[in-house]
């Protein structure tokens, strides 16, 4: 299963995801701003993104990535997950729905944590990654 793990960090609490998810798939993070291919080739994808904005994805490079990519997500696998602070997970949910409504196969719930990952949310983002790639 070709896996990719796209994500965006502004302070490192979802890069550290994302190498979690990483090495559970086995497979290198890639961070957005360094991804320029289509997503056609693959059948699994992680997206991570901390809630920014008011309860939305980061502006700048995520989302326009996001926009360009999202028609594309059709029957593919996907996981999402991010870092957040104050708020209680709206701008998860809300992605949640968007990869639905584009046809994507959403693998369990997206995974938020609170500012950084403890070593227990880091050991369930690894077995997440596992389990996106179909390697558990
Ligand atoms: C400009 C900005 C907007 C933010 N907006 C929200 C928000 O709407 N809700 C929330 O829970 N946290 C918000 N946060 C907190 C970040 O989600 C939190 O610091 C997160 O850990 C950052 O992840 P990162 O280290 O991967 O950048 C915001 C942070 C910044 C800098």
């Amino acid at each position: 299963m070709k896996t990719a793990v796209i994500y965006w960090s502004g302070t490192g609490n979802t890069e550290a995801m994302a190498k979690a998810v990483a090495e559970g798939a086995g497979v290198e993070a890639t961070n957005v701003a360094d991804f320029s291919e289509s997503i056609a080739g693959y059948d699994a994808l992680a997206f991570g993104c901390p809630a920014m904005g008011d309860e939305q994805l980061e502006e700048a490079e995520f989302e326009p990535f996001f926009a360009r990519i999202e028609s594309e997500l059709s029957g593919k696998r996907v996981v999402l997950f991010g870092s957040y602070d104050w708020g209680t997970g709206d701008w998860m949910h809300a992605w949640e729905e968007r990869v639905k409504a584009d046809g994507a196969e959403l693998i369990d719930e997206g995974y938020i944590t609170n500012l950084d990952a403890n070593e227990t949310e880091l050991g369930e983002l690894r077995e997440l990654g596992k389990k996106l790639a179909g390697r558990s």
